[in-house]
């Protein structure tokens, strides 16, 4: 990874409600080109590896609860500066707190049902796209 990419996840209740192709219309509006890109359903234990650095928070339970309760739609996203400027289209974690226009206040019902992840930083975002895409996977 050479730090122009980040990884994404469209969250179980953005992709009920038929938010991912809003979402995915914004995410190229802003620039980014999809590099991989699948739809599944993770187990309980596979969202608890994947938010293992969370482990132990009070909202853990809650968030591998959600996280592994519907399909979700993750992608490779490449983009000159990709997860600093992925975190802004984004926005805060709390909708409440998210600018307007961002992608958590357009369509986030919740601090915990925020539509989106996006990478906190390359090494992250190198993890996570290991963990969901193998080399053939991805462009
Ligand atoms: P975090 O990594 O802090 O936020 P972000 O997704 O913006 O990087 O937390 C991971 C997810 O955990 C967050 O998207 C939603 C959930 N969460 C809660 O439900 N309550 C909380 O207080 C926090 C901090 C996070
Ligand atoms: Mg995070």
């Amino acid at each position: 990874m050479n730090g122009n990419q980040t990884l994404t996840m469209i969250k179980p209740i953005a992709v009920e409600r038929n938010y991912v192709g809003p979402i995915i219309q914004k995410i190229t509006d802003a620039g980014f080109i999809i590099r991989a890109m699948k739809l599944l359903q993770l187990s309980k234990n596979q969202a608890g590896d994947f938010y293992g650095e969370h482990r132990g928070k009070y909202f853990y339970e809650d968030l591998t609860t959600f996280m592994s309760s519907g399909p979700i739609v993750a992608m490779i996203l490449e983009k000159e500066n990709a997860v600093a400027d992925f975190r802004k289209l984004i926005g805060a974690t709390d909708p409440v707190e998210a600018e307007e226009g961002t992608i958590r206040k357009l369509y986030a019902e919740s601090k915990s049902h925020n539509a989106v992840h996006g990478s906190d930083s390359d090494e992250s975002a190198k993890r996570e796209s290991d963990f969901f895409f193998s080399a053939v996977e991805r462009f």
